[in-house]
Parts: structure tokens; C-alpha cells; sequence
């Protein structure tokens, strides 16, 4: 199954069960939201979730483009992307998380064939303040599902402030052989949809206050799943990655975990683009001239002279209109060069003025803001510099 059969396959599933679909947002999040970039399919929808009734009701479905930054160190491995496609539902105060897990267990299994034997889930073990989600495990005890039980893994939040709850994560098997252990002793099983119920808020002191009406929020990793789906051993292998697999390896000769890396930081780079954020030195321009310098850092560590004037126009134009934005592909290519240019300069300089004697020691945070601010090189940038 193609992936956008797979995105298509869901959201109908759910609008067969009353969820209208709603359009999915640009990669910033709301005015007054605490995260840089929309890391889950429920930013766009916070007021809703806290009370205020949304203009196409209570349950809703969508697809939602995401940026995480946190697993940044993973990206490589075989289910960490940094830009990805995140399939959500929504009960705003409408039915409970069992119901959802159970329409859940239903579209992974009848819908999309999953052998239910091939899936564990976990469920919230409760703490001194919050109760166990006790409906959640007898509805996984009903359908024969195994269950793990745990505390801080089934308690999500959207960041130190706001809505949060309780979540039971649902588990595919990705081990060769009939599946063992369980999801948090075996990393072969893989986290595929969470149901959250958003029943709280947290506040700045850390204190919880229940929230004005109980809702769902579910969110599933659309490449992930097509990837296990397709029988693929990493989400870089399914049908989304097929241009760039096809066209990264003949420009530059890279061993498969770089490869990934430089598949994905570029992706995600132009989707940053075509969202309208430009490199800078804070907040999300910081972000996207991070992903930018950790792709060059990988491509000069063989050879200097690789640039990102090989990259084809027809890898920034299908990553745009995948994600359905309206920019001219020669626009983020210009950009692209110009920073790379930059960050070939800013290595220039920065490897000239650390040879002074003043920088041989151990450098002094007054060293640091010195470099930083009269040279424009940043901490992390000096750090890599003298590990050469
Ligand atoms: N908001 C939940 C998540 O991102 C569904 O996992």
C-alpha cells in the first residue's frame, strides 16, 4: 500500500465514524504555544481541546506536517524523521479513549491487515496524583491485546504548560521472528499510534488542573506504519524516500546512516523553507541552519569540495508538493546555496582566528562570547572546530 493510499485509507475510516476533516496547518505552531515548530497533530487545535467549540464539531481527522527536533541524535536509525506526517484524531469532549482504541485496533487490523498478534500496547500504571487508566487496559484485556503498563511513558504533554493526560501507545512487531519481550525492553517493537486522553492542564508550578471537558487525541506516524506496512527495514525505504534514494547515492558516496541523515535534514530543510522561515541565529531560523550545517559537516568530512548546487531541482519540488506548498523550487535552492556559502566562510574564519595563541588553552566563557560576537562563531560550531 502507497502511503497516500495509506493516509487516504485512515481518514476515511474515520469520517465513516462522524470525524470531519480538517485542513492541516503550516509547520508554526499558534500564537502562545511554548514549542518553536508543530511536533504533533494536536497544536493547531489546543484551544479546542481546552474548551472552545471547534466550527466543525467535536470529532475530527486530519494530517498534520511535524518537526521534531529532540531526536535529532537518532535520525539515522530506522524510525526517526525529523519532518514527518502525523495522522490525528480528535473527540473534543465526544466519546472516551477505549472507543478510540478500539475503532484504533479495528482500522490497524480489518482495515489494514495487521495480524493482531503482532501487537503489544502500553497503558498508564497511574501515580499518587492521577488514577490508572483502568478502562483502557480492560479494553485491551477484551481484545486479547498484551499489555504494559508503565508511568512516565503513557503520561503525554504538549510541553511544560498545557494540555496533557494519560495515552496508551499501540506496538508493531519489526523483529524477524514471532515478536517477544515487551515494547519498553525491546526496541524492536514499534511505537505506532498513541491515544492520549487530554484530560488535564498543566501550569507553570508544575500542578495539574483537569480540563474544562475530557477529549481524545490520537496521532499516528504515517511513514513509520507505510514503512512496516511496505515490509521496508527503515522509514527511509518507503515510497516517500523513493526520489531521494534514487537520486542522492550517485552524487555523493555515503554510508547508509549518513545517508539517511542527508536525506533527511535536507527534506526537512526545504519544507522549513516552504513554510516561509529563513536561516537566522535564534528560534526556528536556528533550527533550519542546524539541520543545514549537520548536512555539510557530513558532506565535507570526505570531501570539501561536495556542494549543494548537485542537489536536483526535482527532490525540492516533489518534497513541496508533497506537502502541498505553493513556492518556486529555484526560491529554496538560492537559499540553500546562499547558506551554505555563508557557513563555508564562517569555517573559514573560525579555523584562522582559533590559531591565535590567545584560543590554545582551554577557552573561557568570556573566550566563547568574544568568538561569538565579534567573530559570528557560534558555541557549538567552535566545539566541532577544535575537536578536528
Ligand atoms: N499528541 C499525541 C502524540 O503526539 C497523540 O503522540
Amino acid at each position: 500500500m502507497h502511503t497516500d493510499q495509506l493516509a487516504k485509507t485512515f481518514v476515511e475510516y474515520f469520517e465513516e465514524r462522524g470525524h470531519r476533516r480538517i485542513t492541516g496547518s503550516t509547520l508554526m505552531p499558534p500564537p502562545g504555544d511554548p514549542v518553536l515548530f508543530t511536533t504533533s497533530g494536536m497544536h493547531p487545535l489546543t484551544p479546542y481541546l481546552e474548551g472552545r467549540p471547534h466550527p466543525l464539531g467535536r470529532r475530527l481527522v486530519n494530517v498534520q506536517r511535524c518537526l521534531r527536533t529532540t531526536d535529532l541524535e537518532e535520525v539515522g536509525d530506522a524510525t526517526h524523521l525529523t519532518v514527518f506526517e502525523m495522522l490525528g484524531t480528535w473527540s473534543l469532549g465526544d466519546y472516551e479513549g477505549p472507543l478510540s482504541l478500539d475503532w484504533g485496533y479495528g482500522l490497524l487490523t480489518e482495515g489494514l491487515g495487521i495480524d493482531p498478534a503482532l501487537l503489544h500496547t502500553t497503558v498508564y500504571a497511574g501515580d499518587g496524583r492521577t488514577e490508572p487508566d483502568t478502562e483502557s487496559l480492560r479494553l485491551w484485556q477484551e481484545r486479547g491485546v498484551p499489555v504494559e503498563l508503565t508511568v512516565e511513558d503513557n503520561w503525554w504533554s504538549n510541553g511544560p504548560v498545557g494540555p496533557c493526560g494519560p495515552d496508551s501507545e499501540i506496538f508493531l512487531w519489526s523483529g524477524d521472528g514471532p515478536p517477544q519481550s515487551t515494547p519498553t525492553r525491546d526496541d524492536r517493537w514499534v511505537e505506532v499510534w498513541n491515544h492520549v486522553t487530554m484530560s488535564h492542564r498543566r501550569l507553570a508550578d508544575g500542578s495539574l488542573v483537569p480540563l474544562p471537558q475530557r477529549n481524545v487525541d490520537t496521532g499516528l506516524g504515517l511513514e513509520r506504519l507505510s514503512s512496516l506496512l511496505q515490509g521496508k527495514p527503515s522509514v527511509f525505504e518507503c515510497d516517500v524516500f523513493d526520489p531521494w534514494r534514487r537520486l542522492v547515492p550517485p552524487l555523493w558516496s555515503l554510508d547508509e546512516r549518513s545517508l539517511r541523515l542527508v536525506c533527511d535534514h535536507l527534506r526537512s530543510a526545504v519544507v522549513v523553507l516552504g513554510d516561509g522561515v529563513r536561516p537566522a541565529n535564534t528560534g526556528q531560523g536556528y533550527v533550519l541552519r542546524r539541520l543545514l550545517r549537520r548536512v555539510l559537516t557530513v558532506l565535507w568530512r570526505d570531501d570539501p569540495s561536495r556542494g549543494l548546487e548537485a542537489l536536483p531541482e526535482e527532490l525540492v519540488r516533489h518534497t513541496l508538493d508533497r506537502f502541498r506548498q505553493d513556492v518556486h523550487p529555484g526560491d529554496v535552492l538560492r537559499v540553500l546555496r546562499e547558506e551554505e556559502h555563508r557557513f563555508r566562510g564562517l569555517l573559514q574564519r573560525g579555523r584562522q582566528v582559533l590559531t591565535r595563541p590567545r584560543f590554545q588553552g582551554r577557552l573561557t566563557e568570556e573566550d566563547l562570547h568574544y568568538l561569538h560576537d565579534t567573530h559570528g562563531l557560534p558555541r557549538d560550531l567552535v566545539t566541532s572546530l577544535r575537536d578536528e
